[in-house]
């Protein structure tokens, strides 16, 4: 029996992830799917997210069932594994023997040598699962690393913690910016959570849609939106971003200001060809490290620092970053935003602002990275998000209904969590240079 094409792609995805440190979402979308029907891409998706939410109870089961840990299993056996257990577990409309069958067959593909252990393993869970109801297994506190949530637990209390796992298990909403009405009328949209401009795609394929492949619709989570509205941009200003690829936020800026000179640095060649393309031929990108002096004489009047972080804000996109991480990582990324965030503040002019955000939950950047910052230059001041956020909602840039603006705030930052508002997790420090 040959693997149907939604666990072929599943498969080919959760080897990636694992053996390659490929980002699931980003695999759904490449070629590995092509040629699939939409029915069969929502099932592969639908077992690869799972499957990469639930994998501590997920392995359990399989360690449990085969007597031996998961770490010392082969790769393809244990995707193909994982997948079958999660078929059983936590879907209810897929028979266990097709869940078994075609895991065995996804396992030949890779090495007929482990069909037998896989379908061993996978027969002996299946009869133990005959009577377990889905609600049973699915804790979301089971979702996460331990070490992970108690960071979250000891920041934010045990309530808003066991919210942003919860969140983080669920299918996030497609935020989308358009500059173009003209949507086909399967695509069915709902007005945004925080900005008035955005919407959420409610029912439909926005990617296949002229407009999104004319570069009419961007698809941008509307926390990451409002990040670029905080600079709070004027026509002509002079703006930096300093971590730009892969260019959402510097898109929103510019069609936020078109007239405004956009610079755009990314030190990866490849990256900064994407930015290229993304961005309008009037943005300059420049390819340099913004760890290290920058190559500018000017001085800008709004600087976006976007930076490299942990990604623990998005997890509900990007579940594989929960396992990939390391308690110390926080630490490390800390290290690379402070020396970028420093050098692009000596950009900043007398009465600029800088916006520094991260998608990312962790004390170490955010509040950490800012207080660094602060001390190290006395003329750079911490702007009050609060007073921002009503400033842009006296703009009519924030929905009317946008939650309440001490919600969105912490010690003078904006702050948001996963799913508070339907969005990913951001952290922002709005900083002024003083004239
Ligand atoms: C969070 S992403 C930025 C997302 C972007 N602002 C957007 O909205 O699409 C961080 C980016 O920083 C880039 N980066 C990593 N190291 C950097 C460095 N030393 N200097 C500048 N950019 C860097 C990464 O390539 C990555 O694209």
């Amino acid at each position: 029996m040959p693997v149907s094409p939604s666990r072929q792609l599943a498969f080919s995805v959760l080897m990636e992830v694992e053996l390659n440190e490929g980002y699931a979402s980003d695999l759904l979308h490449s070629s590995l799917g092509r040629g699939l029907s939409l029915a069969d891409r929502r099932l592969a998706t639908e077992i690869v997210m799972g499957v990469l939410r639930w994998r501590a109870p997920i392995d359990q089961i399989i360690q449990r069932a085969a007597n031996r840990p998961v770490e010392k299993m082969a790769a393809p056996a244990l995707q193909a594994l994982r997948m079958g257990v999660y078929q059983m577990r936590y879907l209810t409309r897929i028979p266990p023997s097709a869940a078994v069958d075609e895991s065995v067959e996804a396992a030949k593909l890779a090495d007929p040598k482990l069909a037998g252990f896989v379908n061993a393993v996978l027969r002996r869970i299946a009869r133990e699962t005959a009577d377990v109801k889905v609600e049973e297994k699915t804790d979301d506190n089971d979702s996460h690393p331990a070490w992970l949530l108690d960071r979250w637990r000891a920041r934010f209390g045990a309530d808003a913690a066991s919210a942003a796992a919860a969140y983080d298990n669920r299918v996030p909403p497609v935020a989308i910016r358009a500059t173009t009405e003209a949507l086909p009328g399967e695509i069915v949209l709902a007005p945004g959570r925080l900005l008035a401009a955005a919407r959420r795609v409610v029912e439909g394929d926005i990617t296949k849609t002229e407009a999104y492949l004319q570069g009419q619709v961007w698809v941008q989570d509307e926390a990451s939106q409002l990040i670029a509205h905080l600079l709070e941009p004027a026509a002509r200003d002079r703006i930096l971003d300093a971590c730009a690829a892969p260019g959402g936020k510097a898109a929103l800026l510019h069609a936020l200001v078109p007239e405004a000179a956009m610079v755009a640095v990314e030190p990866r060649p490849q990256r900064a060809r994407l930015l290229r393309r993304r961005l309008p031929p009037t943005a300059h990108v420049v390819a340099a490290d913004a760890t290290r002096e920058l190559p500018f004489r000017w001085q800008f009047d709004r600087v976006l620092v976007d930076a490299p972080c942990t990604g623990t804000g998005t997890l509900s996109r990007n579940p594989e970053i929960r396992w990939r991480l390391q308690p110390d990582d926080a630490v490390r990324l800390a290290e690379l935003q402070t020396a970028i965030v420093t050098h692009a503040a000596i950009a900043l002019r007398p009465g600029g602002r800088l916006v520094y955000s991260v998608c990312s939950l962790e004390a170490e950047e955010g509040p950490g990275v800012v207080s660094r910052l602060l001390a190290s230059d006395p003329k750079l001041t911490l702007v009050s998000a609060a007073r921002v956020l009503n400033s842009l909602r006296s703009a009519g840039v924030l929905v009317d209904n946008v939650p309440p603006i001490d919600q969105l705030t912490q010690g003078g930052f904006f702050q948001i969590l996963p799913g508070a508002a339907e969005t990913d997790g951001f952290f922002a420090a709005i900083i002024e240079r003083a004239r």
